[in-house]
Protein backbone atom coordinates (compact mmCIF):
# COMPACT_ATOMS: atom_id res chain seq x y z
CA UNK A 1 0.00 0.00 0.00
CA UNK A 2 1.26 3.55 -1.19
CA UNK A 3 2.07 5.46 2.19
CA UNK A 4 0.19 8.41 1.62
CA UNK A 5 -2.80 5.84 1.18
CA UNK A 6 -2.03 4.22 4.28
CA UNK A 7 -2.47 7.83 6.21
CA UNK A 8 -5.51 8.07 4.69
CA UNK A 9 -6.70 4.77 6.49
CA UNK A 10 -5.66 5.92 9.52
CA UNK A 11 -7.08 9.03 9.58
CA UNK A 12 -10.55 7.19 8.11
CA UNK A 13 -10.04 4.65 10.93
CA UNK A 14 -9.68 7.39 13.66
CA UNK A 15 -12.63 8.90 13.11
CA UNK A 16 -14.71 6.01 13.05
CA UNK A 17 -14.02 4.43 15.96
CA UNK A 18 -13.82 7.49 18.09
CA UNK A 19 -10.13 8.33 18.12
CA UNK A 20 -9.74 11.80 16.37
CA UNK A 21 -12.62 13.72 14.72
CA UNK A 22 -12.59 17.02 12.90
CA UNK A 23 -12.91 20.11 15.12
CA UNK A 24 -16.14 21.47 15.10
CA UNK A 25 -17.03 18.97 12.00
CA UNK A 26 -20.66 19.89 12.05
CA UNK A 27 -19.58 23.68 11.03
CA UNK A 28 -17.30 21.69 8.19
CA UNK A 29 -14.47 21.60 10.38
CA UNK A 30 -11.67 23.96 11.27
CA UNK A 31 -8.67 23.36 9.59
CA UNK A 32 -5.90 21.93 11.13
CA UNK A 33 -7.94 21.65 14.65
CA UNK A 34 -8.57 18.25 15.70
CA UNK A 35 -10.74 16.57 18.84
CA UNK A 36 -9.92 13.57 20.24
CA UNK A 37 -12.84 11.52 20.86
CA UNK A 38 -13.63 8.73 23.75
CA UNK A 39 -10.95 6.19 22.60
CA UNK A 40 -8.35 9.36 21.58
CA UNK A 41 -8.57 10.72 24.90
CA UNK A 42 -7.97 7.32 26.83
CA UNK A 43 -4.85 7.08 24.53
CA UNK A 44 -3.73 10.37 24.61
CA UNK A 45 -3.95 10.30 28.85
CA UNK A 46 -1.75 6.61 28.50
CA UNK A 47 1.21 8.52 26.76
CA UNK A 48 0.67 10.68 29.03
CA UNK A 49 0.98 8.78 32.35
CA UNK A 50 3.63 6.99 30.54
CA UNK A 51 5.99 10.26 30.03
CA UNK A 52 5.15 11.83 33.33
CA UNK A 53 5.76 8.44 35.20
CA UNK A 54 9.20 7.80 33.60
CA UNK A 55 9.95 11.19 33.70
CA UNK A 56 8.94 12.54 37.28
CA UNK A 57 7.86 9.66 39.40
CA UNK A 58 11.34 7.49 37.92
CA UNK A 59 13.39 10.46 38.52
CA UNK A 60 13.94 11.57 42.27
CA UNK A 61 15.84 14.74 41.07
CA UNK A 62 12.66 15.75 38.20
CA UNK A 63 9.74 17.38 39.13
CA UNK A 64 6.82 18.27 37.19
CA UNK A 65 5.03 21.64 37.07
CA UNK A 66 1.46 22.98 35.30
CA UNK A 67 2.25 26.50 34.18
CA UNK A 68 -0.29 29.13 32.60
CA UNK A 69 -1.01 29.40 28.81
CA UNK A 70 -0.55 33.16 29.04
CA UNK A 71 2.12 34.64 30.49
CA UNK A 72 3.57 38.02 30.92
CA UNK A 73 4.46 39.18 27.03
CA UNK A 74 8.01 40.44 28.10
CA UNK A 75 8.48 36.46 28.33
CA UNK A 76 8.44 36.06 24.35
CA UNK A 77 10.62 39.20 23.91
CA UNK A 78 13.14 37.62 26.27
CA UNK A 79 13.42 34.19 24.73
CA UNK A 80 13.18 35.19 20.86
CA UNK A 81 10.07 35.12 19.98
CA UNK A 82 8.60 38.30 19.38
CA UNK A 83 11.43 38.79 16.97
CA UNK A 84 12.13 35.33 15.45
CA UNK A 85 9.89 33.24 15.64
CA UNK A 86 8.95 33.26 11.78
CA UNK A 87 8.36 31.22 8.76
CA UNK A 88 9.18 32.70 5.23
CA UNK A 89 5.66 33.16 3.45
CA UNK A 90 4.54 33.30 -0.23
CA UNK A 91 1.23 34.02 -1.31
CA UNK A 92 -0.20 33.05 -4.99
CA UNK A 93 -1.87 36.10 -6.60
CA UNK A 94 -3.88 34.01 -8.60
CA UNK A 95 -5.23 31.45 -6.31
CA UNK A 96 -4.67 33.74 -3.15
CA UNK A 97 -3.53 30.47 -1.27
CA UNK A 98 -0.81 31.16 0.96
CA UNK A 99 2.33 28.97 1.20
CA UNK A 100 5.24 28.68 3.42
CA UNK A 101 8.38 29.42 1.03
CA UNK A 102 10.68 26.61 2.58
CA UNK A 103 7.58 24.06 2.12
CA UNK A 104 7.14 24.58 -1.16
CA UNK A 105 10.94 24.25 -2.65
CA UNK A 106 10.91 21.08 0.06
CA UNK A 107 8.15 19.53 -1.89
CA UNK A 108 9.94 20.45 -4.90
CA UNK A 109 12.31 18.56 -4.33
CA UNK A 110 10.38 15.94 -2.63
CA UNK A 111 9.30 15.32 -6.40
CA UNK A 112 12.83 15.19 -7.87
CA UNK A 113 13.38 12.14 -5.43
CA UNK A 114 10.11 10.16 -6.18
CA UNK A 115 11.66 10.65 -9.98
CA UNK A 116 14.70 9.33 -8.77
CA UNK A 117 13.03 6.20 -6.69
CA UNK A 118 10.57 5.74 -9.89
CA UNK A 119 13.99 5.16 -11.79
CA UNK A 120 15.49 2.79 -9.29
CA UNK A 121 11.93 0.73 -9.44
CA UNK A 122 12.81 0.72 -13.63
CA UNK A 123 16.14 -0.34 -12.66
CA UNK A 124 14.53 -3.37 -10.46
CA UNK A 125 12.06 -4.59 -13.36
CA UNK A 126 14.90 -4.69 -15.41
CA UNK A 127 17.42 -6.54 -13.79
CA UNK A 128 15.38 -8.55 -11.58
CA UNK A 129 17.36 -10.41 -8.52
CA UNK A 130 20.43 -9.51 -9.90
CA UNK A 131 19.59 -5.57 -9.12
CA UNK A 132 21.91 -3.49 -7.10
CA UNK A 133 20.25 -0.72 -5.67
CA UNK A 134 23.26 1.05 -4.25
CA UNK A 135 25.49 0.43 -7.34
CA UNK A 136 22.54 1.20 -9.23
CA UNK A 137 22.12 4.67 -7.33
CA UNK A 138 25.82 5.37 -7.72
CA UNK A 139 26.29 5.23 -11.14
CA UNK A 140 23.04 5.87 -13.28
CA UNK A 141 22.97 9.24 -15.40
CA UNK A 142 19.24 10.09 -14.61
CA UNK A 143 19.76 9.14 -10.66
CA UNK A 144 23.12 11.12 -10.40
CA UNK A 145 21.92 13.84 -12.20
CA UNK A 146 18.77 14.74 -10.28
CA UNK A 147 20.87 13.85 -7.07
CA UNK A 148 22.94 16.51 -7.91
CA UNK A 149 19.81 18.94 -8.49
CA UNK A 150 18.66 17.90 -5.41
CA UNK A 151 21.77 19.03 -3.18
CA UNK A 152 22.26 22.19 -5.54
CA UNK A 153 18.93 23.50 -4.47
CA UNK A 154 19.05 22.34 -0.70
CA UNK A 155 22.03 24.22 -0.16
CA UNK A 156 20.84 27.37 -2.31
CA UNK A 157 17.94 27.23 0.10
CA UNK A 158 20.20 26.81 3.61
CA UNK A 159 21.89 29.57 2.28
CA UNK A 160 19.17 31.77 1.47
CA UNK A 161 17.09 30.77 4.46
CA UNK A 162 20.30 31.33 7.03
CA UNK A 163 21.20 34.56 5.73
CA UNK A 164 17.23 35.83 6.03
CA UNK A 165 17.47 36.60 2.37
CA UNK A 166 13.93 36.56 1.21
CA UNK A 167 14.78 37.75 -2.29
CA UNK A 168 17.40 35.04 -2.54
CA UNK A 169 14.35 32.94 -1.71
CA UNK A 170 11.64 34.26 -4.13
CA UNK A 171 14.33 34.21 -6.76
CA UNK A 172 14.81 30.18 -6.32
CA UNK A 173 11.72 29.66 -6.28
CA UNK A 174 10.91 31.70 -9.43
CA UNK A 175 14.35 29.63 -11.05
CA UNK A 176 12.68 26.51 -9.85
CA UNK A 177 9.55 27.47 -11.89
CA UNK A 178 7.36 26.48 -8.88
CA UNK A 179 3.91 26.59 -9.76
CA UNK A 180 1.09 26.71 -6.91
CA UNK A 181 -0.19 23.39 -6.24
CA UNK A 182 -3.72 24.47 -6.58
CA UNK A 183 -4.17 26.95 -9.66
CA UNK A 184 -0.82 26.05 -11.70
CA UNK A 185 0.25 29.58 -11.45
CA UNK A 186 3.65 31.04 -11.18
CA UNK A 187 2.39 34.62 -10.34
CA UNK A 188 4.25 35.40 -6.80
CA UNK A 189 3.94 37.49 -4.65
CA UNK A 190 7.33 38.53 -2.36
CA UNK A 191 8.36 36.71 0.15
CA UNK A 192 7.69 37.69 3.83
CA UNK A 193 8.39 36.81 7.26
CA UNK A 194 5.35 35.72 9.30
CA UNK A 195 5.61 35.47 13.41
CA UNK A 196 3.82 32.00 14.22
CA UNK A 197 2.43 33.47 17.68
CA UNK A 198 -1.38 34.11 18.11
CA UNK A 199 -2.02 37.04 19.88
CA UNK A 200 -5.03 38.65 21.56
CA UNK A 201 -5.88 41.11 24.17
CA UNK A 202 -5.86 41.18 27.87
CA UNK A 203 -8.84 41.93 29.64
CA UNK A 204 -11.29 45.15 28.25
CA UNK A 205 -7.86 47.52 27.21
CA UNK A 206 -6.96 47.29 23.14
CA UNK A 207 -3.95 47.82 21.61
CA UNK A 208 -0.08 46.72 21.72
CA UNK A 209 0.05 47.43 25.39
CA UNK A 210 -2.58 44.69 26.54
CA UNK A 211 -1.37 42.39 23.64
CA UNK A 212 -0.49 39.10 24.81
CA UNK A 213 0.34 35.67 23.39
CA UNK A 214 -0.70 32.03 23.56
CA UNK A 215 2.40 29.90 24.34
CA UNK A 216 4.01 28.78 21.47
CA UNK A 217 6.10 26.23 23.94
CA UNK A 218 5.82 25.22 27.39
CA UNK A 219 9.53 25.65 28.25
CA UNK A 220 8.88 29.29 29.19
CA UNK A 221 6.68 28.59 31.76
CA UNK A 222 9.44 25.96 33.52
CA UNK A 223 11.96 28.89 32.73
CA UNK A 224 10.08 31.58 34.63
CA UNK A 225 10.06 29.25 37.83
CA UNK A 226 12.97 27.84 37.78
CA UNK A 227 14.01 29.48 41.33
CA UNK A 228 10.20 29.32 42.58
CA UNK A 229 10.65 25.22 41.93
CA UNK A 230 14.69 25.21 43.26
CA UNK A 231 13.62 27.14 46.12
CA UNK A 232 10.62 25.45 47.21
CA UNK A 233 11.57 21.94 46.10
CA UNK A 234 14.83 22.01 47.94
CA UNK A 235 16.07 20.89 44.39
CA UNK A 236 19.93 20.40 43.75
CA UNK A 237 21.55 20.60 40.36
CA UNK A 238 21.45 18.40 38.38
CA UNK A 239 17.78 18.54 38.14
CA UNK A 240 14.70 19.08 35.98
CA UNK A 241 11.17 20.32 35.75
CA UNK A 242 8.63 18.53 33.10
CA UNK A 243 5.34 19.99 31.96
CA UNK A 244 2.63 18.27 29.91
CA UNK A 245 0.68 21.09 28.07
CA UNK A 246 -1.12 23.04 25.30
CA UNK A 247 1.14 25.28 23.18
CA UNK A 248 -0.06 27.08 19.96
CA UNK A 249 1.75 27.93 16.82
CA UNK A 250 -0.20 29.79 13.39
CA UNK A 251 1.41 27.48 11.25
CA UNK A 252 0.99 28.67 7.73
CA UNK A 253 0.57 24.74 6.25
CA UNK A 254 -0.92 23.21 8.44
CA UNK A 255 -1.46 19.47 7.55
CA UNK A 256 -0.66 15.36 7.72
CA UNK A 257 -3.07 15.20 10.22
CA UNK A 258 -2.36 15.96 13.75
CA UNK A 259 1.36 15.86 12.73
CA UNK A 260 1.15 19.32 12.54
CA UNK A 261 -1.52 21.21 14.01
CA UNK A 262 -2.20 25.35 15.35
CA UNK A 263 -3.32 23.93 18.90
CA UNK A 264 -1.20 20.68 20.19
CA UNK A 265 0.24 19.45 23.19
CA UNK A 266 3.82 19.02 24.21
CA UNK A 267 5.67 17.01 27.16
CA UNK A 268 8.82 19.14 27.97
CA UNK A 269 11.60 18.61 29.89
CA UNK A 270 14.10 21.45 31.26
CA UNK A 271 17.13 19.98 32.91
CA UNK A 272 19.61 22.51 34.91
CA UNK A 273 22.94 21.38 34.86
CA UNK A 274 26.76 22.85 35.90
CA UNK A 275 27.77 24.97 32.92
CA UNK A 276 30.77 22.45 31.29
CA UNK A 277 28.72 19.45 31.89
CA UNK A 278 25.54 20.26 29.23
CA UNK A 279 26.88 17.93 27.03
CA UNK A 280 27.41 14.84 28.85
CA UNK A 281 23.77 15.18 30.09
CA UNK A 282 22.88 15.99 26.70
CA UNK A 283 24.56 12.65 25.52
CA UNK A 284 22.85 10.74 28.57
CA UNK A 285 19.21 12.32 27.62
CA UNK A 286 19.52 11.26 24.19
CA UNK A 287 20.20 7.89 25.53
CA UNK A 288 17.14 7.82 27.72
CA UNK A 289 15.02 8.93 25.44
CA UNK A 290 15.66 6.72 22.82
CA UNK A 291 15.54 3.92 25.24
CA UNK A 292 11.77 5.17 26.42
CA UNK A 293 10.97 5.07 22.78
CA UNK A 294 11.83 1.83 22.23
CA UNK A 295 10.26 -0.16 25.18
CA UNK A 296 7.19 0.64 23.51
CA UNK A 297 8.12 -1.86 20.94
CA UNK A 298 6.87 -0.02 17.83
CA UNK A 299 10.20 -1.37 16.18
CA UNK A 300 13.63 0.00 16.13
CA UNK A 301 14.03 0.25 12.34
CA UNK A 302 11.20 3.37 12.72
CA UNK A 303 13.65 5.43 14.65
CA UNK A 304 16.78 7.58 13.63
CA UNK A 305 18.84 10.55 15.45
CA UNK A 306 19.42 13.30 12.81
CA UNK A 307 21.94 15.58 14.62
CA UNK A 308 21.87 19.34 13.40
CA UNK A 309 24.47 20.78 11.48
CA UNK A 310 23.25 24.28 12.15
CA UNK A 311 22.00 24.83 15.67
CA UNK A 312 20.13 27.91 16.95
CA UNK A 313 21.84 30.89 18.34
CA UNK A 314 21.08 28.82 21.71
CA UNK A 315 22.41 25.85 21.37
CA UNK A 316 25.33 24.30 21.37
CA UNK A 317 24.17 20.83 20.46
CA UNK A 318 20.66 19.14 19.10
CA UNK A 319 19.33 15.92 17.77
CA UNK A 320 15.77 15.05 16.68
CA UNK A 321 14.10 11.77 16.90
CA UNK A 322 12.54 11.22 13.83
CA UNK A 323 9.60 8.43 13.20
CA UNK A 324 8.90 6.41 10.26
CA UNK A 325 5.36 8.24 10.09
CA UNK A 326 3.23 7.25 7.01
CA UNK A 327 4.73 9.93 5.48
CA UNK A 328 8.28 9.06 6.22
CA UNK A 329 10.97 9.87 8.75
CA UNK A 330 9.89 13.23 10.12
CA UNK A 331 10.51 14.82 13.48
CA UNK A 332 8.98 13.22 16.34
CA UNK A 333 10.88 14.80 19.62
CA UNK A 334 13.81 17.14 20.11
CA UNK A 335 16.75 17.21 22.78
CA UNK A 336 18.78 20.24 22.67
CA UNK A 337 21.69 21.38 24.69
CA UNK A 338 20.64 25.02 25.54
CA UNK A 339 23.35 26.60 27.44
CA UNK A 340 22.33 29.42 29.37
CA UNK A 341 20.53 31.65 26.91
CA UNK A 342 16.80 31.20 28.20
CA UNK A 343 17.94 31.87 32.09
CA UNK A 344 20.52 34.47 31.34
CA UNK A 345 17.79 36.36 28.71
CA UNK A 346 15.24 35.86 31.73
CA UNK A 347 17.62 37.55 33.77
CA UNK A 348 18.77 40.41 31.56
CA UNK A 349 14.78 41.36 30.61
CA UNK A 350 13.21 41.03 34.16
CA UNK A 351 15.98 42.47 36.26
CA UNK A 352 15.86 39.44 38.30
CA UNK A 353 18.92 37.32 39.50
CA UNK A 354 17.87 33.41 38.02
CA UNK A 355 20.78 31.92 39.55
CA UNK A 356 21.84 28.77 41.55
CA UNK A 357 24.44 28.70 44.50
CA UNK A 358 26.14 25.18 44.18
CA UNK A 359 26.96 24.41 47.87
CA UNK A 360 29.70 21.37 46.16
CA UNK A 361 31.91 24.19 44.88
CA UNK A 362 30.85 27.11 46.43
CA UNK A 363 30.07 29.25 43.26
CA UNK A 364 27.04 31.23 41.97
CA UNK A 365 25.96 29.91 38.29
CA UNK A 366 23.14 30.13 35.82
CA UNK A 367 22.79 26.68 35.31
CA UNK A 368 23.07 25.40 31.70
CA UNK A 369 19.88 23.94 30.41
CA UNK A 370 19.40 19.82 28.09
CA UNK A 371 15.78 20.45 27.08
CA UNK A 372 13.99 17.45 25.89
CA UNK A 373 10.53 17.74 24.01
CA UNK A 374 8.25 15.86 22.36
CA UNK A 375 4.79 16.25 20.71
CA UNK A 376 2.10 14.58 22.36
CA UNK A 377 0.14 14.34 18.74
CA UNK A 378 2.65 13.32 16.91
CA UNK A 379 3.74 10.19 19.88
CA UNK A 380 0.03 9.76 19.55
CA UNK A 381 -0.01 9.36 15.57
CA UNK A 382 3.36 7.00 16.17
CA UNK A 383 2.01 4.77 18.27
CA UNK A 384 -1.17 4.59 16.40
CA UNK A 385 0.37 4.20 12.33
CA UNK A 386 2.79 1.81 13.55
CA UNK A 387 -0.06 -0.50 15.58
CA UNK A 388 -2.37 -0.26 12.66
CA UNK A 389 -3.04 -3.52 10.51
CA UNK A 390 -4.52 -5.26 8.14
CA UNK A 391 -4.22 -9.18 8.49
CA UNK A 392 -5.33 -11.48 6.48
CA UNK A 393 -6.80 -14.86 8.28
CA UNK A 394 -6.90 -18.31 7.64
CA UNK A 395 -10.40 -18.63 6.57
CA UNK A 396 -9.35 -15.85 4.00
CA UNK A 397 -11.51 -13.12 6.01
CA UNK A 398 -9.78 -9.92 6.91
CA UNK A 399 -9.46 -8.55 9.99
CA UNK A 400 -8.08 -5.26 11.04
CA UNK A 401 -6.44 -4.75 14.43
CA UNK A 402 -4.78 -1.94 16.30
CA UNK A 403 -1.57 -3.51 18.18
CA UNK A 404 -1.16 -1.05 20.79
CA UNK A 405 1.39 -1.47 23.12
CA UNK A 406 -0.59 -3.19 26.19
CA UNK A 407 0.13 -0.33 28.47
CA UNK A 408 -1.39 2.44 25.71
CA UNK A 409 -4.20 0.87 24.87
CA UNK A 410 -7.63 2.38 25.40
CA UNK A 411 -9.20 -0.46 27.16
CA UNK A 412 -7.99 -3.27 28.79
CA UNK A 413 -10.42 -6.14 28.24
CA UNK A 414 -13.50 -6.40 26.66
CA UNK A 415 -16.58 -8.36 29.01
CA UNK A 416 -18.83 -10.48 27.02
CA UNK A 417 -21.59 -12.70 27.72
CA UNK A 418 -21.85 -15.41 25.34
CA UNK A 419 -25.73 -14.98 24.62
CA UNK A 420 -28.14 -12.50 26.24
CA UNK A 421 -29.69 -15.15 28.55
CA UNK A 422 -29.30 -17.53 31.35
CA UNK A 423 -27.97 -15.41 33.74
CA UNK A 424 -24.72 -14.34 31.68
CA UNK A 425 -24.96 -11.08 31.50
CA UNK A 426 -25.26 -10.46 35.12
CA UNK A 427 -22.30 -12.91 35.84
CA UNK A 428 -20.17 -10.60 32.78
CA UNK A 429 -21.12 -7.58 34.83
CA UNK A 430 -19.92 -9.04 38.20
CA UNK A 431 -16.52 -9.89 36.61
CA UNK A 432 -16.83 -6.41 35.52
CA UNK A 433 -17.60 -4.68 38.50
CA UNK A 434 -13.79 -6.42 40.19
CA UNK A 435 -11.93 -5.78 37.22
CA UNK A 436 -13.02 -2.03 36.53
CA UNK A 437 -11.23 -0.59 39.55
CA UNK A 438 -7.89 -1.15 37.83
CA UNK A 439 -8.47 -1.67 34.11
CA UNK A 440 -10.45 0.15 31.87
CA UNK A 441 -13.21 -2.15 30.76
CA UNK A 442 -15.81 -2.34 28.10
CA UNK A 443 -19.04 -4.40 28.08
CA UNK A 444 -20.09 -5.60 24.97
CA UNK A 445 -23.23 -8.12 24.56
CA UNK A 446 -24.58 -7.18 20.85
CA UNK A 447 -23.93 -9.26 17.88
CA UNK A 448 -21.80 -12.48 17.38
CA UNK A 449 -18.72 -13.43 19.35
CA UNK A 450 -16.77 -12.88 16.14
CA UNK A 451 -17.96 -9.29 15.25
CA UNK A 452 -17.36 -8.65 18.37
CA UNK A 453 -13.80 -9.26 18.28
CA UNK A 454 -13.22 -8.00 15.25
CA UNK A 455 -14.63 -4.40 16.79
CA UNK A 456 -12.43 -5.14 19.66
CA UNK A 457 -9.22 -6.23 17.61
CA UNK A 458 -10.42 -2.72 15.48
CA UNK A 459 -9.65 -0.44 18.67
CA UNK A 460 -6.75 -2.44 20.33
CA UNK A 461 -8.31 -4.03 23.57
CA UNK A 462 -5.75 -6.59 24.17
CA UNK A 463 -8.15 -9.22 26.41
CA UNK A 464 -11.43 -10.02 25.37
CA UNK A 465 -13.21 -11.97 28.12
CA UNK A 466 -16.15 -14.17 27.28
CA UNK A 467 -18.58 -15.37 29.75
CA UNK A 468 -20.45 -18.78 28.78
CA UNK A 469 -22.49 -21.94 30.45
CA UNK A 470 -19.57 -23.21 31.66
CA UNK A 471 -18.39 -19.80 33.88
CA UNK A 472 -22.10 -20.74 35.48
CA UNK A 473 -20.68 -23.84 36.77
CA UNK A 474 -17.05 -23.80 37.20
CA UNK A 475 -16.14 -20.02 38.08
CA UNK A 476 -13.96 -20.24 34.56
CA UNK A 477 -13.99 -17.66 31.21
CA UNK A 478 -12.00 -17.97 28.18
CA UNK A 479 -9.64 -14.75 27.56
CA UNK A 480 -8.55 -14.12 23.80
CA UNK A 481 -5.40 -12.85 23.11
CA UNK A 482 -5.37 -9.68 20.76
CA UNK A 483 -2.22 -10.28 18.82
CA UNK A 484 -2.01 -13.73 18.55
CA UNK A 485 -6.50 -14.67 18.29
CA UNK A 486 -5.57 -17.89 20.87
CA UNK A 487 -7.92 -18.28 23.86
CA UNK A 488 -7.38 -19.78 27.28
CA UNK A 489 -9.71 -21.02 29.62
CA UNK A 490 -9.03 -19.42 33.03
CA UNK A 491 -10.27 -19.14 36.74
CA UNK A 492 -11.96 -16.01 36.98
CA UNK A 493 -10.24 -15.38 40.45
CA UNK A 494 -7.05 -15.41 37.98
CA UNK A 495 -8.19 -12.54 35.74
CA UNK A 496 -6.59 -10.03 37.76
CA UNK A 497 -3.64 -11.08 37.55
CA UNK A 498 -3.10 -12.23 34.05
CA UNK A 499 -4.13 -8.87 33.39
CA UNK A 500 -2.13 -6.71 35.51
CA UNK A 501 0.65 -9.21 34.28
CA UNK A 502 0.16 -8.12 30.82
CA UNK A 503 -0.84 -4.30 31.00
CA UNK A 504 0.76 -2.61 33.72
CA UNK A 505 2.74 0.26 33.30
CA UNK A 506 5.70 -1.23 35.54
CA UNK A 507 7.51 -3.41 33.29
CA UNK A 508 7.92 -0.34 30.64
CA UNK A 509 9.30 1.77 32.95
CA UNK A 510 11.67 -0.78 34.63
N1 LIG B 1 10.78 23.97 23.42
C1 LIG B 1 11.34 23.47 22.21
C2 LIG B 1 10.38 23.33 21.13
O1 LIG B 1 9.23 23.75 21.21
P1 LIG B 1 10.11 22.39 18.71
O2 LIG B 1 11.02 21.52 17.92
O3 LIG B 1 9.62 23.64 18.08
O4 LIG B 1 10.90 22.70 20.05
C3 LIG B 1 9.04 20.40 20.00
O5 LIG B 1 8.86 21.54 19.19
C4 LIG B 1 8.11 19.29 19.57
O6 LIG B 1 6.77 19.76 19.52
C5 LIG B 1 8.40 18.77 18.16
O7 LIG B 1 9.40 17.78 18.16
C6 LIG B 1 7.05 18.20 17.77
O8 LIG B 1 6.90 16.88 18.26
C7 LIG B 1 6.06 19.09 18.50
N2 LIG B 1 5.48 20.10 17.58
C8 LIG B 1 6.03 21.26 17.16
N3 LIG B 1 5.19 21.93 16.34
C9 LIG B 1 4.07 21.18 16.23
C10 LIG B 1 2.82 21.33 15.54
N4 LIG B 1 2.56 22.41 14.81
N5 LIG B 1 1.90 20.34 15.65
C11 LIG B 1 2.14 19.25 16.41
N6 LIG B 1 3.29 19.06 17.10
C12 LIG B 1 4.25 20.01 17.02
Amino acid sequence: MQKEDNLKEIISHAKEYGFVFPSSEIYDGLSATYDYGQLGAELKNNIKTYWWKSMVQMHDNIVGIDSAIFMHPTTWKASGHVDAFNDPLIDNKDSKKRYRADVLIEDHIEKIRQKIDKEVEKGLKRFGEAFNEEEFRATNPNVLRNATKITEIEDRMRETLEKEDLEGVYNLIVDLEIACPLSGSKNWTEVRQFNLMFSTELGSVSGESAKIYLRPETAQGIFVNFLNVQKTGRMKVPFGIAQIGKAFRNEIVARQFIFRMREFEQMEMQFFVRPGEELKWYEYWKDVRINWHKKLNLGEQNYRFHDHIKLAHYANAASDIEFDFPMGFKELEGIHSRTDFDLKQHEEFSGKKLQYFDPEINENYVPFVIETSIGLDRMFLAVLSSSYKTEQLENDSERVVLSIPHALAPYKAAIMPLTKKDGLPEKAREIMDVLKYDFNCQYDEKDSPGKRYRRQDAIGTPFCIMVDHQTMEDDTVTIRDRDTMEQDRVAIADLHRIIDSKVSMTSLLK
